[in-house]
């Protein structure tokens, strides 16, 4: 079975396993993003976080390699009359845009081990037009303890440190490390370990 058929199971009940409602911290956070600019979610899931900025007049792309999951996205946004543009595909696959999107919003991308999440960052910084903005939240390897949600497996987990040294090519804006009790579906329950990264692209596309 390979990673994304593991996805597909756990996509494959009626009720949404993170729930249709967005991530807190995006809600906190999108009001840095005007009606009209284009937002790229990527590994979006279900679409909960992809819906709501649709249906706050941003343009929308997302992406996630779960067809289980791309078709329950699409069926929300149909629900919410709102269009995505919406691709069955991960982040290795995906034909990402090049210094065009105003933001991109990165909610539980945890799935990636360390080489293949340095190569997911340098993407999506290099997504962003210059003064774009990355918005990033995880959980940090606190987690490990709590177990409410996300990979067991510390190297899939974030330290500041190590997002700061990771996300160069963008000047980062915040970073906030708290421990929180989160209620998405049933996917993620519990006091959770968390980390929100604000962060702007600061350099030409690269060659
Ligand atoms: C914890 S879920 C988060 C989904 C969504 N961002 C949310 O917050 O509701 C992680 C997502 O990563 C996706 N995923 C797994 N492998 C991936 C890959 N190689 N590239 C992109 N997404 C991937 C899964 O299909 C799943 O939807």
């Amino acid at each position: 079975m390979t990673a994304d058929q593991g996805w597909d199971q756990r996509y494959c009940g009626e009720d949404y396993l993170f729930g249709t409602e967005p991530a807190a911290f995006l809600v906190r956070e999108a009001g840095r993003f005007e009606a009209g600019q284009r937002v790229l979610c990527v590994a979006d899931g279900e679409g909960r976080n992809s819906a709501w900025l649709a249906s706050r007049g941003l343009v929308v792309d997302a992406c996630d390699p779960s067809p289980v999951a791309v078709g329950k996205a699409e069926r929300l946004a149909r629900e919410r009359g709102v269009d995505i543009g919406f691709a069955v595909a991960g982040v290795d696959d995906y034909a990402w845009p090049l210094a065009s999107v105003d933001g991109v919003v990165a909610v539980f991308v945890q799935f990636a081990p360390p080489e293949q999440r340095r190569v997911m960052f340098r993407r999506m910084r290099d997504a962003l037009v210059p003064g774009g903005t990355l918005l990033l939240h995880g959980y940090r390897v606190e987690q490990l303890e709590y177990g409410t949600g996300g990979p067991p497996i510390a190297s899939h987990l974030y330290t500041e440190d190590q997002l700061r040294a990771e996300l160069d090519g963008l000047e980062i804006e915040s970073v906030r490390e708290y421990d929180a009790v989160v209620r998405e579906g049933t996917g993620h329950v519990g006091m959770s370990a968390l980390i929100d990264v604000v962060a702007t692209r600061t350099v030409g596309p690269e060659i």
